[in-house]
């Protein structure tokens, strides 16, 4: 496999957090959902017991559970340390401090191991890396999704995210992509771009979400097909 665990930071969050950055509505978890560079988040193991459907994509899913649990560990002092560095960058409102995000974070990220392999025999959990081509047929899903990815790491560029997108929406009758920032926090440089290239077929929005911890992380950028 060309994708190298090494290179990830594990880090993954709840279907409470999901639905505040998403803005889901109750009619909208009832959906047929794909969740791309989804990780070990929960957010597909909770729907999955609430008997909601979400497929998730990631490359790491191709480790198996005990390589991804083993990076978890490796990687936790790291981003602990990075965000204690970095504390006057997020709110300490909804999350009180980071005794709390860590418990948060790893009781998600437990959750998602328990889940792991009973998913990926159900085919909840599938091994895939953006852009490529999915196995699913035009428009299988309502909504498609991609927490903390796409324009975060906005040096994987233009051609890479315009790639991804457009398999996303090929598949996904509309794309959420939460927040719009890169990794310095600031404005993704790739936001304008994305706007500009959808526009034209799409209707393209930034909406502010109920979600608060990073400041200035509040938007998501949506792109539905026009009705
Ligand atoms: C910061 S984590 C976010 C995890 C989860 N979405 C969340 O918000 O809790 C980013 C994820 O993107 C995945 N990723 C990296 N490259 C990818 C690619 N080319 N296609 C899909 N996912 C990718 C990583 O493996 C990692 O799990």
């Amino acid at each position: 496999m060309s994708y190298e665990l090494l290179s990830v930071v594990p880090w993954g969050r709840s279907l409470k957090e999901y639905k505040a950055m998403f803005k889901l509505t109750n009619e909208d978890i009832k959906k047929e959902i794909a969740s791309f560079g989804d990780g070990p988040a929960s957010f597909n193991s909770e729907m999955n017991k609430l008997k909601n459907n979400v497929t998730s994509f990631d490359p790491i899913y191709g480790f198996t559970k005990e390589q991804i649990l083993n990076r978890i560990i490796e990687t936790k002092e790291i981003v602990m340390k990075q965000t204690e560095e970095n504390k006057e960058n997020f709110i300490w409102t909804t999350i009180k401090n980071l005794e709390e995000l860590e418990k948060m974070r790893m009781e998600a990220m437990y959750n998602f191991i328990d889940d792991f392999e009973k998913g990926k025999v159900e085919k909840r959990y599938i091994t895939h890396e953006l852009p490529n081509k999915t196995i699913f047929h035009d428009k299988h899903f309502d909504i498609g999704l991609s927490s903390h990815f796409l324009l975060l790491y906005s040096n994987l560029g233009l051609d890479f995210h315009i790639k991804s997108i457009d398999e996303m929406l090929r598949i996904c009758n509309e794309v959420r992509i939460f927040p719009i920032l890169d990794l310095n926090a600031d404005e993704s440089s790739l936001l304008k771009p994305i706007i500009e290239k959808y526009n034209k077929s799409y209707v393209v929005e930034i909406e502010k979400t109920n979600y608060i911890f990073q400041k200035d992380g509040d938007k998501m950028l949506t792109i539905r097909r026009i009705p």
